[in-house]
C-alpha cells in the first residue's frame, strides 16, 4: 500500500489530468513571480532621485507599462488557467441527470463508508464497507451520499474530491489504470474522528475483481469449527446483532458496517487498524479507547474464551 496518499503518484487519467493542471499552473506562477523579484530588483537598483522629487507623479509616463504589465497580462495567464482547468473538468464529467447508473453507491456516516455494488438485477447486490475493489483500466461510476453530516470522498491517486451531502446524490467517475491498493481519506471534517475515516480502493486485474464480486456477494461462510460455532452464538446473543449484518444469520442490523466477509478485508475501524486477533479482540472490547466517539460501544461482557470464540468466528468470515 502507498500510505503517502499523494496526488503527483498518479494511478488514474483523472489524478493525471488533476496533476499536471497542478504542476504547469505551479510553473506558471513560478515564472511570473521570478519575473517580479527580478523587477523588483532591477528598479530597486536603478532607482533615481527621492520620492519627494517625484512628487506629484508624471500622468505622462507609465501608462502603458501598467496596462499591459498589470492587466493583460494576468487576464492572459488567468484565461489560460481557466481554459485548461475546464478541459480537464470536462474529461470527466459528473452526471447529475436522472438516467445515470452508478455502479457503486457509497453513504458517508460517521465514521465509515457504507459500500453497495449496484446491479439491474436486485439479487446481485453487493454491499460491504471500508474497503471498495475496481477493475483497472474500466472505468466506474459511484454515487455518494450521506446519512449524517457532509462528507468528502478522496483518493488523491486516483480523482479529486467530491462531498456526500446528506440528502443530494453526487456521482463521480474514478479509473485506476494500474493493479494497486489506493488509500483514500474523509477530506470534509465531520466530527471527532474525522482524520480516522480512511478508505481503501483495491485495484485488481477484471478477472481477480469479478471473483472477488462473487465471493462478497455470497452469504457468510458457516462456521468449521466448534470454536466457531461459539462465536456465532455469540454475535447472534450479544450486542454485535444490534448493529451488524451478517448475512446468512439472524444479524440483520444496518447500523454500523456489513461484517458478512470481514476476516477478508484488510483493516479494521475504517482502515485505522490492521485486521488482526489482537486488533480485533481489543476493538470488540476497547472500541471506544480505540477510536474515542465512535458508534460502537465498548463491549466487555465477555470471558477470555468467549472472546477468542467471537473473533475466530469473524476471523473465518473471508
Ligand atoms: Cu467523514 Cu470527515
Amino acid at each position: 500500500m502507498n500510505a503517502w496518499q499523494s496526488m503527483f503518484n498518479y494511478g488514474g487519467p483523472a489524478s493525471r489530468n488533476i496533476g499536471q493542471l497542478t504542476n504547469f499552473v505551479f510553473l506558471l506562477f513560478l515564472v511570473v513571480t521570478l519575473v517580479m523579484f527580478v523587477l523588483i530588483a532591477y528598479f530597486s537598483l536603478h532607482k533615481r532621485g527621492s520620492l519627494d522629487e517625484h512628487e506629484p507623479v508624471d500622468a505622462g509616463g507609465g501608462h502603458s507599462f501598467v496596462l499591459i504589465g498589470g492587466l493583460a497580462i494576468p487576464a492572459a495567464i488567468l484565461a489560460i488557467v481557466f481554459v485548461t482547468g475546464l478541459k480537464d473538468m470536462s474529461a470527466f464529467p459528473l452526471h447529475d441527470g436522472p438516467h445515470h447508473h452508478p455502479n457503486i453507491r457509497i453513504a458517508g456516516h460517521q465514521w465509515w463508508w457504507d459500500v453497495q455494488y449496484i446491479f439491474e438485477d436486485p439479487s446481485l447486490l453487493v454491499r460491504t464497507a471500508n474497503e471498495i475493489h475496481v477493475p483497472v483500466g474500466r472505468p466506474v461510476d459511484i454515487e455518494l451520499d450521506s446519512s449524517d453530516v457532509i462528507h468528502s470522498f478522496w483518493v488523491p491517486e486516483l480523482h479529486g474530491k467530491v462531498d456526500l451531502v446528506p440528502g443530494q446524490k453526487n456521482l463521480i467517475r474514478i479509473e485506476a489504470s494500474r493493479a494497486g491498493t489506493f488509500r483514500g481519506q474523509c477530506a470534509e471534517y465531520c466530527g471527532a474522528q474525522h482524520a480516522h475515516m480512511a478508505l481503501l480502493v483495491v485495484a485488481d486485474s477484471p478477472d481477480r475483481y469479478e471473483q472477488w464480486l462473487v465471493s462478497e456477494r455470497a452469504t457468510a461462510l458457516a462456521p468449521q469449527t466448534d470454536e466457531q460455532q461459539t462465536g456465532l452464538n455469540l454475535f447472534q446473543s450479544r450486542a454485535c446483532l444490534l448493529c451488524h449484518t451478517v448475512r446468512g444469520t439472524m444479524a440483520q442490523s444496518r447500523v454500523g458496517p456489513d461484517l458478512t466477509h470481514i476476516g477478508g478485508r484488510m483493516r479494521i475501524a475504517a482502515n485505522i487498524y490492521d485486521n488482526d486477533t489482537a486488533n480485533l479482540s481489543a476493538w470488540v472490547t476497547h472500541a471506544q479507547s480505540m477510536k474515542p466517539g465512535v458508534l460502537m460501544p465498548n463491549i466487555t461482557n465477555f470471558t477470555g474464551s468467549e472472546l477468542r470464540a467471537l473473533v475466530a468466528y469473524l476471523q473465518h468470515l473471508k
